[in-house]
């Protein structure tokens, strides 16, 4: 079939659907607050999927389910669960010992490994992901708990010490920071959510969850686990306009820490309506335009390959996707022609489909967007290279490569954060790493080439420009236990299965001056175990 017409026919009869994947919407009334699955009778939000069906009247979304859009009201009865579980730091969340918050979340695991297919089924149908990236992004999960785990109890054995320093005993451990709002992104719902909410619950913070628009039902078969697993007020959810929910909790001042994934925009706006900044501890993951550099002695099938999956996995939505290519001149019309032959052979389809490389999208002003860009683009010189660029239907965009893209184009600056891949070519090596000097983003970027003399001189520039430099390799995060961070709008602090652990605690000293008396005060409240704290157990 050709590839228009298969566009044209992408979305299935209602009747297509296989069997294993097909849906029952989920009309979610519920929200998790202290411990208790509470009934919402208000408005709700109807969910609709980037999936379309065909009708009598057309191509249509499919519903696929509604969740509560709360109030401020609601959304303050769910901060003061939180900060009562907190307790000023004496709730017994925080005061539980390590290896007792472990258990939770041990427990929590379990229980959610249960619910793998509901959660897989609803990432498909909520976001468009596909099913192995569905499943990839479900056990990466599980792996990132279970890592977290293990790294706490390792810190946990390195500070169940001592040291005496210029006459002074300290014991240094990790406190929690009070309570956490975690707000995950639409396009890993799951994933990016949960590297902020896991690493919180097991420093012993409480958490308000508040979940991305799309992507707020795919936690809806873990909430029993939630609350099965933690005590009344130590989880808690929230749903609905961000301006009518999330602003109410942050001007409250009650917020210790805020852990969001979105755009640096939002961020400082939120930010903003803390009334006291110093005691509001942030970790933003932000906009991002990574620029992969492409040298002329470069490797072509590989550095293909890479691009590909580096612009253009679940569609571009990544915010470690490649986003501008800067190619040689010698290179460039042999690498557009070959990437354009490249795209052409992705599968495009249902999220379910073998193979399938190119779904629909949640958010159909995503498609007017980009359509949007690579028309300015066309009126500033570029011309789509690759058959059936940019075309549309309804929910789905077809990858659109352009070449040569200018500065005068807002696809050089504006994040696309989807399927368009913008290529300029070059000859001087200074013109890449100056648009990299001059970006208002510093997240990552990837060189492909041979060269080791210029692979180490771009080496030296990029990493005083972005916080991960990739050779011959896409951008991405993992694995999880790098550091993920980034420089400029694109991200505050930094996030691996241990920098998270850091990022949502405090260190705490307790130290005396090493007299005869605190020796003996010291060492009778470790013998007997009389503090959580000041303690010289450890987990094995
Ligand atoms: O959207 C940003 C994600 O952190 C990217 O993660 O590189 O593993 O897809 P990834």
């Amino acid at each position: 079939m050709k590839l228009l017409e298969k566009i044209d026919s992408l979305f299935p009869d209602e009747g297509d659907i296989p069997r294993e994947f097909d849906f029952k919407p989920v009309n979610q009334t519920e929200y998790l607050v202290n411990g208790k699955l509470r009934h919402w009778d208000g408005p709700v939000q109807q969910v609709l999927s980037p999936v379309c069906v065909r009708t009598s009247s057309g191509l249509s979304q499919k519903i696929i389910g509604s969740h509560p859009l709360l109030t401020e009201k609601e959304s303050l009865i769910v901060l003061d669960a939180a900060s009562n579980a907190y307790g000023n730091g004496m709730g017994s969340w925080p005061a539980m010992h390590t290896e007792e918050r472990i258990e939770h979340l041990e427990e929590f695991t379990g229980q959610m490994k249960e619910r793998r297919s509901e959660v897989v089924n609803l990432l498909m149908w909520e976001i468009g992901k596909s099913y192995p990236d569905s499943l990839s992004e479900f056990d990466r999960t599980v792996d990132y708990i279970n890592g977290t785990i293990n790294a706490l109890k390792s810190m946990d054995r390195d500070s169940s010490g001592f040291v005496i320093k210029e006459g002074i005993i300290g014991q240094i451990r990790r406190a929690p920071r009070g309570v956490v709002l975690c707000m995950g992104p639409s396009n890993y719902p799951l994933n990016e959510t949960f590297t902020t909410v896991i690493p919180s619950l097991l420093m012993g913070n409480t958490v308000v969850l508040k979940l991305p628009r799309p992507g707020s039902l795919i936690l809806y078969p873990l909430l029993e686990a939630f609350q099965k697993s933690f005590p009344g007020g130590v989880v808690n959810t929230i749903y609905g306009e961000g301006r009518k929910i999330i602003s109410p909790l942050i001007s409250s001042g009650k917020i210790d820490s805020l852990a969001y994934i979105g755009t640096s925009k939002v961020a400082n706006a939120l930010k903003r309506q803390h009334p006291k900044l110093n005691r509001l501890h942030c970790s933003f993951g932000l906009d991002a335009k990574n620029a992969a550099i492409i040298l002329k002695d470069a490797d072509l099938e590989l550095t293909i390959k890479e691009c590909i999956t580096g612009a253009l996995s679940y569609n571009g939505q990544r915010c470690t996707a490649l986003k501008i290519l800067f190619v040689h001149s010698k290179i460039v019309d042999s690498f557009i022609k070959q990437l354009a032959e490249a795209i052409s052979k992705l599968e495009i389809g249902m999220p379910w489909e073998n193979n399938v490389f190119i779904t629909p999208m949640p958010d159909p002003q995503k498609i007017e967007y980009l359509t949007e860009l690579v028309k300015d683009a066309q009126a500033h010189g570029a011309e789509i290279i690759n058959d059936a660029g940019g075309t549309k239907n309804k929910t789905f965009f077809y990858p659109a490569l352009l070449y040569p893209v200018n500065s005068k184009m807002r696809v050089y600056r504006e994040e696309q954060f989807g399927p368009v891949i913008p290529v300029i070519s070059f000859n001087d090596i200074e013109e890449p790493i100056k648009y990299m000097v001059e970006s208002n983003y510093g997240l990552q970027a990837s060189i492909f080439g041979k060269d080791t003399h210029i692979i180490a001189n771009l080496i030296d520039s990029l990493v005083n420009q972005v916080a991960r430099v990739n050779i011959n390799s896409q951008c991405q995060r993992g694995p999880d236990s790098f550091p993920f961070t980034g420089r400029k709008d694109s991200a505050e602090g930094t996030l691996s299965i241990l920098d998270a652990l850091r990022a949502f605690s405090v260190e705490s000293v307790v130290a005396a001056k090493e007299t005869d008396a605190n020796r003996a005060i010291i060492k009778e409240i470790v013998r007997e175990n009389k503090s959580t704290f000041l303690s010289t157990d450890f987990i094995l």
